[in-house]
């Protein structure tokens, strides 16, 4: 044990040699001899390994200017900060549980031959990347503006990016930044946006926000359908629209509904049946399917006309060459009984 006024004379000096413009050459043959920078992770205990020799009289470690260890006497109130080894040949301490504050120039100072020597080693702390604040889910109107934010920490700085998840690889990277600014969002630009946060510590820290695009319905499919007297006939209607659409169906201004006249409507996400279980004369004509959601609706015009019954229908057996079914039913439809008479005496 020494006298605290050595101490304070030791650590006094030693400071002084802390002033910049002194650098302790690394490759110098004199003792002590730090080791180099070292790098931790936050959360993991740092070294700090001082070789010394047998001229050695005093030794400390330093936190800045404050003594940590002199010798074997602690001088830090800091549990976290523990002696390893005190030999003729080395001085290490550790420091558990590293954090940030932490991280700056630690000094390893000796005493030999009356003369004081330092050197010095900085210890840096690493953090993964980790995004800290992120907006949430977003819906929003087809043509207005969208704003994204991801806040991410790390050490050192995590470089953030943006990707639309739902786009084609190689057109990805929509943003280089925390935030992701779309102005006139349109409906493709909808789905899953990923926030990537990477520094060279760890794996990047991802997460995802899903934007929701609402446009008003659009009729996709919308067909006009031939079928005889007696027969089930269906039309249907096909429409896109965030929220998805609701259908109506119309004849002239009568709205139509499901038990009434020998119909049902059926709606099945973005599709919407009507079908005649036994179709006769009253029900040809043209129907409108009417699709809406809160942002608007759009209506088509669907008919349904009247085809012959024909042969045609009875099976593969009627198949002719070169003339598909469609045609055949057109065929059906405008020829006259002779061509019926002409199947007939075929078969
Ligand atoms: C080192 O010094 C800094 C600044 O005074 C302090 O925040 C930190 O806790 C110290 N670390 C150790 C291990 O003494
Ligand atoms: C040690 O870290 C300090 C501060 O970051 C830096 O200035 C110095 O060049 C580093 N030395 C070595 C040997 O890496
Ligand atoms: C996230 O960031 C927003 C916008 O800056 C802020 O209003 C909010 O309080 C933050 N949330 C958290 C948990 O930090
Ligand atoms: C279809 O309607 C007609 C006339 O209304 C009727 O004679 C026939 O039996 C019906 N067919 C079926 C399968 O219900
Ligand atoms: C039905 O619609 C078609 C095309 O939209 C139109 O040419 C036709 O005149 C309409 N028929 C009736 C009976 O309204
Ligand atoms: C269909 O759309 C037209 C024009 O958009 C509109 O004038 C008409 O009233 C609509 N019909 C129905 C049944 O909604």
């Amino acid at each position: 044990m020494c006298h605290p006024a050595y101490w304070v004379v030791f650590s006094a000096t030693t400071a002084l040699l802390f002033i910049p413009g002194v650098p302790v050459r690394s490759g110098d043959a004199t003792f002590p001899k730090a080791m180099d920078n070292v790098t931790v992770r936050q959360g993991e205990s740092a070294t700090l390994r001082c070789t010394i020799d047998d001229r050695v009289t005093r030794v400390a470690w330093l936190n800045r200017s404050t003594i940590l260890y002199a010798g074997n006497d602690k001088w830090s109130i800091d549990p976290r900060v523990i002696i390893l080894v005190n030999t003729p040949t080395q001085y290490s301490i550790m420091i558990q549980n590293v954090d940030v504050y932490d991280e700056g120039p630690y000094t390893c100072s000796v005493q030999t031959d009356n003369h004081p020597k330092t050197s010095r080693v900085h210890l840096i702390v690493q953090v993964p990347p980790q995004i800290m604040n992120i907006s949430s889910d977003i819906t929003v109107n087809e043509g207005s503006s969208v704003t994204l934010l991801c806040l991410a920490i790390g050490r050192p700085e995590p470089t953030v990016t943006w990707r639309h998840l739902s786009v084609k690889e190689g057109q990805g990277f929509v943003s280089e930044d925390e935030y992701l600014e779309i102005s006139d969002i349109k409906r493709d630009q909808s789905g899953e946006y990923e926030c990537s946060a990477l520094n060279d510590v760890a794996a990047p820290d991802v997460r995802k926000v899903k934007i929701t695009v609402n446009y008003p319905p659009y009729i996709s499919k919308a067909k006009n359908t031939g079928v005889s007297v007696g027969q089930k006939g269906i039309l249907s209607c096909e429409a896109s629209a965030v929220p998805m659409a609701e259908f109506q169906w119309f004849k002239e201004d009568t709205r139509l509904a499901t038990g009434l006249d020998g119909v049902r409507i059926e709606n099945k996400g973005r599709m919407s049946t009507l079908t005649f279980f036994n179709v006769s004369e009253k029900d040809y004509g043209n129907y409108t399917c009417v699709a809406t959601n809160k942002l608007g609706n759009t209506n088509a015009s669907i008919t349904l006309y009247e085809i012959s019954p024909s042969p045609a229908v009875a099976g593969p057996g009627a198949v002719i060459d070169g003339v598909n079914s469609a045609s055949r039913a057109l065929a059906c439809l405008w020829l006259s009984g002779t061509l019926l008479a002409h199947f007939f005496i075929k078969f």
